[in-house]
């Protein structure tokens, strides 16, 4: 049993994932732990890895760290996300780029707790619906007998799910008590890198208590006008032009299936 700071969808954003880690730190935490996506999007990738790896961070793949590694394409990526992580191929340092590509892509910790990034056998699954948990819930059963508590990323945003029997239902995050030992759940930290949200920027984590079985959400303002000024200058972000040009090649060379939201 431990107090697990849990972070994921870093995108490496140094400036978040440090007010992050500084929350973190205030509350009190035993270890930390990340859903993936801890490169791509932002200018910081390498620095986020070293920092992680100082943190002795407990991590697992996303699929940024997976396609800017050159692991998996940019098929379902928005144009977007495959502009910013061809300029993550290019800058990753090497020891860092080693250090992402052994991220295992699961880990179970304590025998009940399971770090997934997407679905639990497709790395690139949004879990937004309750069909998409319920599905879930079944490969999880194959593949992670006796999971209680299933940490999630790529949706990027706040979330509990509750599974009773064959129903998934959100809890109110502000109104979670503690978790029930005969219920299974879905909880999604939120996202450390807020570059694509709207309006104020924080960096998101919740803090997890095995003993306790609680989860306790919060989230951090962060520097974002420095981590935006340095992802502009060093190339990350899209412009129209190529945004338009990248729809062109891929009608005429593929790939045609693109997921919207690519986060
Ligand atoms: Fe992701
Ligand atoms: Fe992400």
């Amino acid at each position: 049993m431990a107090v697990y700071g849990v972070l994921g969808d870093i995108h490496g954003n140094r400036e978040a994932l440090e007010a992050a880690l500084a929350g973190i730190d205030a509350i009190g935490v035993d270890r930390v732990i990340c859903v993936g996506d801890l490169i791509g999007y932002n200018a910081d990738s390498d620095a986020c890895v070293r920092i992680l790896q100082s943190r002795e961070a407990l991590c697992i793949a996303g699929n940024h760290d997976l396609i800017g590694t050159g692991q998996l394409g940019f098929e379902r990526c928005s144009n977007k996300a495959m502009h910013s992580l061809k300029r993550t191929r290019r800058t990753l340092g090497g020891p860092e780029a080693h250090y992402v590509r052994m991220l295992p892509a699961h880990v179970v910790l304590e025998g009940k707790i399971l770090l997934t990034h997407g679905g639990v056998r497709d790395v690139q699954q949004y879990m937004t619906r309750p069909k998409h948990f319920i599905e879930n819930v079944a490969l999880l059963r194959q593949d992670f007998p006796g999971i209680h508590v299933c940490f999630y990323g790529h949706t990027h945003e706040q979330r509990v799910v509750e599974i009773d029997g064959e129903s998934a239902r959100d809890i109110d995050p502000a109104a979670l008590g503690r978790l029930r030992r005969d219920h299974m759940y879905f909880v999604n930290p939120g996202s450390v890198d807020a570059s694509r949200k709207h309006g104020a920027k924080r960096a998101e984590f919740a803090v997890f208590d095995s003993g306790a079985l609680t989860v306790r959400f919060s989230n951090i303002a962060y520097d974002d006008a420095t981590a935006e000024g340095k992802s502009e200058r060093a190339g990350y972000r899209i412009d129209r032009w190529r945004d338009r040009l990248y729809d062109v090649q891929r009608r005429i060379v593929g790939p045609r299936h693109v997921d919207n939201g690519a986060p």
